[in-house]
């Protein structure tokens, strides 16, 4: 993702989704998620994707047996195309949305947020800080306890720890998956299995080595435990 203002911005997305209608996975798809995926949630979590675009990744949440996939989005334009494309799939909810602000839900009503790319938006935006932060707190709102919040992001733990650790909300596990998808027996990386990680995160850092080839998926867990439900 370069660096642009424009990503915290609604008319942004609105413009973009306008022009390009065609599906489209930012970092990752949901198959090579799926693994670490299958380890946390269960089919019958309620589960709710942020910033969901026009990402295929919920539609393939609900063909791997998940019950109750919600979809919401900032761009009204990317939500009526993806609720007109899905109208037939009833597990699978679309909703405009800003995620700093979703009142429309309930305090602890889902086990799990999926976040692809939606805190990177913000982080490029005006206000970065200020706008993560309401994000960070309505995510955290929003979860029952033992819930977990899951960010897949290019950001390594020095732009992305501080913001998660500072808020004091979560327990935090860090994987990471290489950027570029490979077969099982070439992977450098255990998407399953958490890096080390100690306070100042420079354990990741050395383990990883200079400008890796990966991107990070922090898993926060509500009140610091990793129980299935
Ligand atoms: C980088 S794209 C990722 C899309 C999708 N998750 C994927 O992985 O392909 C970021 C998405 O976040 C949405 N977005 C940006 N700011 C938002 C906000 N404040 N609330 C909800 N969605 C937002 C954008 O409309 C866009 O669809």
């Amino acid at each position: 993702m370069t660096h642009s203002h424009a990503y915290g911005e609604e008319w942004y997305w609105d413009d973009r989704y306008r022009k390009e209608q065609a599906t489209f996975d930012w970092y990752q798809r949901y198959e090579a998620v799926a693994p670490l995926l299958r380890l946390l949630l269960r089919p019958s979590h309620r589960i709710l994707l942020v910033g969901c675009g026009n990402s295929p990744f919920g539609e393939e949440m609900v063909n791997d047996d998940y019950e109750q996939v919600v979809n919401i989005d900032i761009s009204s334009v990317v939500i009526r195309a993806m609720q007109s494309k899905y109208s037939h799939l009833p597990h699978l909810q679309y909703m405009k949305m800003d995620v700093r602000d979703m009142s429309a839900f309930e305090d602890n009503s889902f086990d799990a947020v999926i976040d692809k790319g939606t805190l990177d938006s913000i982080m490029c935006g005006n206000d970065s800080q200020v706008n993560a932060t309401k994000m960070l707190k309505e995510v955290h709102r929003v979860l029952k306890e033992r819930g977990i919040y899951i960010m897949i992001t290019y950001g390594d733990p020095s732009y992305r720890l501080g913001l998660l650790t500072d808020l004091n909300l979560w327990n935090i596990n860090i994987h990471v998956i290489d950027k570029i998808e490979k077969s099982p027996d070439k992977r450098a990386w255990d998407i399953t299995k958490p890096l080390p990680l100690n306070e100042s995160s420079s354990s990741i850092a050395e383990l990883l080595g200079p400008k890796p080839d990966v991107h990070y998926i922090y898993v926060c867990t509500k009140d610091g435990s990793m129980r299935k439900e």
